[in-house]
């Protein structure tokens, strides 16, 4: 989550997603954005009626939830979205426990015993739809770019993060960040960021870098770990998953040398 736009929340939810299943997990993806970038970034096609996200969210599908989910690569499928979520928020309003409803409808998905790991790709603001997936997720994973503005629109997201758990009576634990689109030659604001950022008390998981093959990747619908394997920004991803899924140590926050940290973290 990151209620700043363009920060890479999507692309972090894809290709993490691809490396923890590298791993052996069984992994869903689900776009929860009405944007529905993910479902385009895995060149998938929108959800058709009845079954759609949206009502399946406000309760007017209640027919099989595997009806909503399309493959997409080896053991990561994805929770696909339709234009109906544009709609959706408002029409939350109006219902009942309205922050709950994601979380009812992967008790479905989780009654089905396919998934080992569900990633949920919010979208940019702090509205009910981010609150769903907080709530259904218990954690929260927060992409970031090392820039000035960052630093307060962490706060906004922290408050919004606490103020949930106070009115929900909830606990919702903090992953950490991961610095995307990090690009050191930008100079000194985006260097001494990192480093601020480095200073919170919210652990840095990864830095991935500005890089190409991210972009190009996107184009042609795949995860980076498969469009360039060898790749700085598939090493960064492997890494992640593997700090994610406990398998490997988190990485220093002070970040020393990070090409050879995250490197190790390549499995097998
Ligand atoms: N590390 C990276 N290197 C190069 N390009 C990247 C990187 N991360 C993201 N991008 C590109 O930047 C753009 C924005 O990324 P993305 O859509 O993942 O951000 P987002 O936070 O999900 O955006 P939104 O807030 O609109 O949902 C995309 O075109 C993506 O391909
Ligand atoms: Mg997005």
């Amino acid at each position: 989550m990151n209620q700043k736009g363009g920060v890479g929340k999507t692309t972090v939810t894809t290709n993490l997603g691809a490396a923890i299943a590298r791993r052996g997990y069984r992994v869903l993806l689900v776009d929860l954005d009405p944007q529905g970038h993910l479902t385009y970034a895995c060149q998938l096609p929108e959800n058709e009626q009845p079954a759609t996200l949206a009502a399946a969210l406000l309760g007017t599908y209640a027919g099989p939830v595997a009806e909503l989910i399309a493959p997409w690569r080896e053991r990561v499928d994805v929770m696909c979205t339709n234009v109906d979520m544009f709609l959706l928020e408002r029409q939350l309003y109006q219902s009942r426990g309205m922050e709950m409803k994601l979380s009812r409808l992967l008790e479905k998905v989780t009654a089905l015993g396919q998934y080992d790991v569900v990633l949920i790709d919010c979208p940019p603001s702090l509205g009910v739809l981010t609150d769903n997936a907080l709530i259904a997720a218990g954690a929260a994973l927060i992409p970031v770019q090392s820039e000035d503005s960052t630093l307060r629109a962490l706060k906004l997201l922290l408050d919004q993060v606490r103020s949930i758990e106070d009115e929900l009576r909830v606990a919702i634990e903090l992953l950490g960040m991961v610095v995307n689109l990090y690009d050191k030659r930008k100079g000194r604001v985006v260097t001494s960021t990192l480093k601020a950022l480095a200073d919170m008390q919210l652990p840095i998981l990864a830095v991935v870098d500005d890089r190409a093959s991210i972009r190009e990747a996107w184009r042609v619908g795949q995860p980076v770990i498969e469009y360039e394997p060898e790749s700085p920004s598939a090493i960064a991803f492997h890494s992640l998953a593997g700090v994610l899924t406990g398998e490997n140590e988190p990485l220093l926050a002070q970040v020393i040398d990070l090409d050879k940290a995250q490197r190790k973290a390549i499995p097998a």
